[in-house]
């Protein structure tokens, strides 16, 4: 089959060389791409957002299948427009894909269904928002209603916080219209874990859990990023606590979802906060997870192709996903200044391809300028290794990561060093 990958991020560059793997594959397409893409599947410079031309593409290759990489081309309804012209598409349909794209569906949904997670209002009016922070003794968060590319979300550490976030939202419409509403939510406080899991509608098959770092220091300090590297699979989530999870959150969600009348096919991504009193949903995602993929696909022993097809065929319960008896670790390098402004253009040295199998190089802001590849974007790559245990893939990675310069070169020197003490 000719497979058709939709974005060019490191989790697309992880899908990609998943599906490269699978007997079903032919050929694989990746629109559009980037540098360290196109070595390993056809690329071309068409935007994810673009339906249209992606479509078109589509039917000049004769392509069987296509997945879905990003939130935002599923949220406005590429699975729908692809399928309604004959090609078979992983990933969620516009109406499921609300699980992310509105966060007050996703509490609409939580609540009616009895999933655990943070007690929240809603609020269109700055002075009712700021009466309320006013009249709370709680600590709280403040969220955009729609998608904001990961930067909707605000914690707030004291009331000023609050007001400047309600200001900064509702007021300054920082996020356009998917800043129209907003949530203020209960802080949560507990660790944070990543649950995975293909879904056909009715059934789930979980990938391994993970754990992202949002914040772009050491220690969890900074502002938070699109994601500074991830590890899997995470011993915070003991089997027990999984039972858990499947239980009163991954199951009544894909329960709900049907009973909602949009059924969910694709990945749902339930980002947890384990809390004293149990795990708790911060968000759900409607899609593979940037950067945990890059960290849990390569654990993969099963056919990431076979696995998708399942799902949107209806036929997962007859599938098992398999996993490596491996742990892996994911750093991201990214451009100095990121979350802010940044640079671009700078060359990447010692990207030559690592020896050891265990060690992959996933591309993320990367483009070809000469011969050369150079940075093009706030998270450049992201390596990934794999080893018997944590602490040798940490080891590995960071030798590899340690290679990969570039002017400004920046990544954490801690990821995975959390799951240590559970060790
Ligand atoms: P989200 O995009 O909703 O997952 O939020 C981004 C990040 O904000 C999460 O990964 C958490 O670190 C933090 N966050 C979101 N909601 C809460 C909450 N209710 N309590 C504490 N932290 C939260
Ligand atoms: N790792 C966070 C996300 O994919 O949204």
């Amino acid at each position: 089959m000719k497979i058709l990958v939709v974005g060019g991020g490191g989790r697309e560059h992880a899908i990609v060389h998943k599906v490269k793997e699978s007997k079903h594959t032919s050929q694989v397409y990746c629109l559009p791409g980037n540098a360290g893409i196109a070595k390993d599947a056809i690329c071309e410079p068409i935007p994810a957002t673009d339906t249209g031309a992606l479509l078109d593409y589509a039917r000049k290759h004769k392509i069987d299948f296509a997945v879905i990489g990003p939130e935002v081309p599923l949220c406005n309804g590429i699975v729908d427009e692809f399928e309604a012209n004959g090609l078979p598409s992983f990933g969620p349909t516009k109406a499921a894909a609300e699980i992310e794209g509105s966060k007050s569906f996703a509490k609409y949904l939580m609540h009616k269904y009895n999933i655990p997670t943070a007690e929240y209002r809603l609020f269109t009016d700055a002075n009712k928002a700021r009466q309320f922070i006013k009249s709370t003794e709680q600590s709280v968060v403040i969220k955009a209603d729609g998608l904001a590319a990961g930067k909707g979300v605000i914690v707030c550490d004291h009331v000023e916080h609050a007001f400047e976030a309600i200001e900064l939202i509702l007021e300054k419409g920082a996020f356009g219209s998917a800043g129209r509403r907003i949530l203020i939510e209960e802080r949560l406080q507990g660790e944070e874990v990543s649950v995975l899991a293909l879904c056909d509608g009715e059934n789930l098959s979980y990938l391994l859990p993970s754990q992202d770092h949002k914040a772009i220091l050491d220690g969890d300090k900074g502002p938070n990023t699109g994601g500074m590297g991830a590890y899997a699979p995470a011993p915070q989530l003991s089997s027990d606590l999984l039972k858990q999870v499947d239980k009163e959150i991954m199951k009544p969600a894909i329960r709900g979802m049907a009973i909602e009348g949009r059924p969910y096919r694709g990945v749902l991504y339930a980002g947890l906060m384990l809390t004293q009193k149990g795990p708790k949903v911060l968000e759900f995602n409607c899609r593979f997870g940037d950067p945990e993929t890059q960290a849990v696909l390569p654990l993969a022993d099963s056919d990431l192709v076979e696995a998708m097809m399942s799902a949107r065929d209806g036929r997962l319960a007859l599938f098992e996903w398999k996993n490596k008896n491996k742990s892996a670790v994911c750093v991201v390098v990214a451009s100095s200044g990121y979350p802010g402004s940044y640079e671009k253009g700078k060359k990447i040295i010692g990207l030559n391809n690592p020896l050891d199998p265990d060690v992959l190089i996933f591309h993320a802001g990367t483009r070809l300028q000469n011969g050369d590849i150079v940075t093009s974007g706030g998270r450049v790559l992201a390596v990934t290794a794999l080893d018997d245990s944590l602490p040798a893939a940490i080891d590995k990675a960071y030798q590899v990561v340690k290679k990969i310069t570039f002017d400004g070169a920046y990544y954490r020197k801690d990821i995975a060093a959390k799951a240590l003490t559970y060790l």
